[in-house]
């Protein structure tokens, strides 16, 4: 048994990149993983195999829709869910193994198996102690339950994320309980492999928090392609007979009950974190009151030496979020100056077209009691967006009315996620959206629009 610097326990994107950065910063580690592969809930049952299937989705979805547009013509593409499979199962390996590679290249030592935290510098596993300078948690978390709602991913009708991820069949119907980021993405991946999809929310709006301007368009745009939307509805059970379920609701404004029936139920109403096991009462750290690990500044908890971050911490449960807090705690525990600026922290929903936003929305900003100027310039004023059939949406750019300093930005239209991450490094530098206005931008790229509404801060946009 050797004593480690660090162990960190999980190796989702948090935990690994907390483990390859200490280990850069010379110190010795180990990372404790219960599952099979590395790379936690994002590589194997999140963000990767998600984006595998909303990629070969949208595919289709351009050959039924847009190839006769362009002139390719007669384009018939059958769908081989169990060869969908396979691709999204390979994707996932490929950056599974990438991360065991660099574990190996990085000397770290992956130690497999459930960790207990014994006390501080003392983790648990199977039958062996090991000890320890420091630890990180880096739990992760699991999708949170709902009364009345039983999942069964491997009855495959009743699921949740990873259920949906891996359905035996491709269902003829689905009702996805929650209008969040789970729901629209796996939504509309259904959607376009044909199945009659319904979403059930219990907000009046989709996409709860995001600006509402884009709420609105983007439910617009999901809706034209097919998706439909029970809004204000609190879902308050699924019961499954003869191969399908029915899932019963309640409509918020009249308490009228409804219910309706379908092949597959998505039920993706948010995530809770992950800390069974962990032994955090024994030990003595904190929880918050809605039961994350409870950290300061520096993500330590309330034991000396015993870190959080990521998805079991509060903040957005992004896999970006939980790298960058693992490089800083790394940072942190090796003696440097760990630093993540909360206020810059883009998010994305991988749709076609994709939702991207970054910094306030118009709302927050006005109700902090700010003057805010608003810039917004629509795709139908870009070559580009126009030629790839994406033109529908936006981008809408907030900055201080006094200072022009830009404090959010919002794009729905053709690689958003792509495209905001100009806005992220000019928040960075604390620019001005005349900043952004001034700087030259290539044509003809979408990108072009972000520099419109900058220019839509000040003088105007060209192209409207
Ligand atoms: P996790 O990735 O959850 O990893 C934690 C790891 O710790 C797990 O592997 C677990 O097995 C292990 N573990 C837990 N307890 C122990 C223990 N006691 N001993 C040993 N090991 C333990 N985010 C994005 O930014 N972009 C996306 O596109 C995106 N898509 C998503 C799609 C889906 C369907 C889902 C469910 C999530 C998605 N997310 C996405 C969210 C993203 O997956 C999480 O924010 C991210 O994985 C959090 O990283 P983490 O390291 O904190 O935890
Ligand atoms: P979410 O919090 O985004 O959305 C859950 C939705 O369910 C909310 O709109 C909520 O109002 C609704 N809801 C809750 N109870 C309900 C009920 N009884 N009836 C009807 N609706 C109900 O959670 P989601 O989509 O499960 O995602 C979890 C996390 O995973 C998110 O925090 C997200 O950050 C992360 N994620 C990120 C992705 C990305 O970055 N592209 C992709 C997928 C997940």
């Amino acid at each position: 048994m050797s004593t480690y610097d660090l162990i960190v326990i999980g190796a989702g994107p948090g935990g690994y990149v907390c483990a390859i950065r200490a280990a850069q910063l010379g110190l010795k580690v180990a990372c404790v993983e219960g599952r099979e592969t590395l790379g936690g809930t994002c590589l194997n049952v999140g963000c990767i195999p998600s984006k595998a299937l909303l990629h070969a989705s949208h595919m289709l979805h351009e050959t039924h829709e847009n190839f006769a547009k362009m002139g390719l013509m007669n384009a018939h593409v059958d769908v081989d869910w169990d060869k969908m499979q396979a691709y999204k199962t390979e994707t996932v390996g490929g950056n599974t193994k990438g991360i065991e590679f660099l574990f190996k290249k990085n000397k770290i030592d992956w130690i497999k198996g459930w960790a207990e935290i014994e006390g501080a510098g003392k983790v648990k596993v199977g039958d062996t102690v090991h000890e320890t300078k420091n630890i990180v948690i880096a739990s992760g978390s699991e999708p949170s339950s709902l009364k009345g709602v039983e999942v069964d991913n491997a009855g495959g009708i009743v699921v949740d994320s990873t259920g949906a991820l891996a359905l035996p069949k491709i269902p003829k119907s689905m009702v996805v309980i929650g209008a969040g980021v789970i729901g629209l993405e796996l939504g509309s991946v259904y959607a376009r492999l044909g199945a009659d999809v319904t979403v059930v929310e219990f907000l009046d709006a989709i996409t709860p928090g995001m600006d509402g301007e884009v709420q609105k368009q983007f439910q617009k745009i999901l809706s034209k392609q097919g998706m439909k939307f029970v809004l204000g509805a609190a879902v308050s059970g699924t019961s499954v007979a003869n191969g399908s379920a029915k899932v019963t609701y309640k409509l918020r404004k009249d308490d009228s009950e409804h219910q309706i029936e379908a092949e597959a139920v998505l039920v993706a109403t948010g995530r809770r974190p992950y800390i069974s096991g962990l032994g955090l009462d024994k030990v003595g750290v904190a929880l918050n009151e809605r039961g994350f690990v409870a950290v300061d500044d520096h993500w330590q908890t309330s034991v000396k030496g015993i870190y959080a971050i990521g998805d079991a911490v509060p903040g957005p449960m992004l896999a970006h979020k939980a790298e960058d807090e693992g490089m800083a705690v790394a940072e942190v525990i090796a003696g440097k100056h760990g630093h993540v600026n909360y206020s810059v922290i883009p998010g994305v929903i991988y749709t076609t077209p994709e939702v991207a936003s970054v910094g306030l929305t118009e709302e927050a900003a006005k109700e902090s009691g700010r003057k805010v100027k608003v810039g917004k310039f629509p795709f139908m004023g870009n070559a580009r967006a126009k030629a790839l059939f994406q033109a529908e949406g936006f981008v809408k750019l907030i900055a201080d009315a006094a200072t022009d300093r830009v404090l959010g930005c919002h794009i729905i239209g053709p690689n958003a996620g792509e495209m905001i991450h100009e806005v992220c490094v000019a928040m960075e530098f604390g620019a001005s959206a005349q900043d952004i206005a001034l700087t030259c931008h290539a044509h003809p790229t979408c990108s072009e629009a972000v520099r419109e509404a900058a220019l839509a801060c000040g003088d105007g946009a060209i192209h409207v």
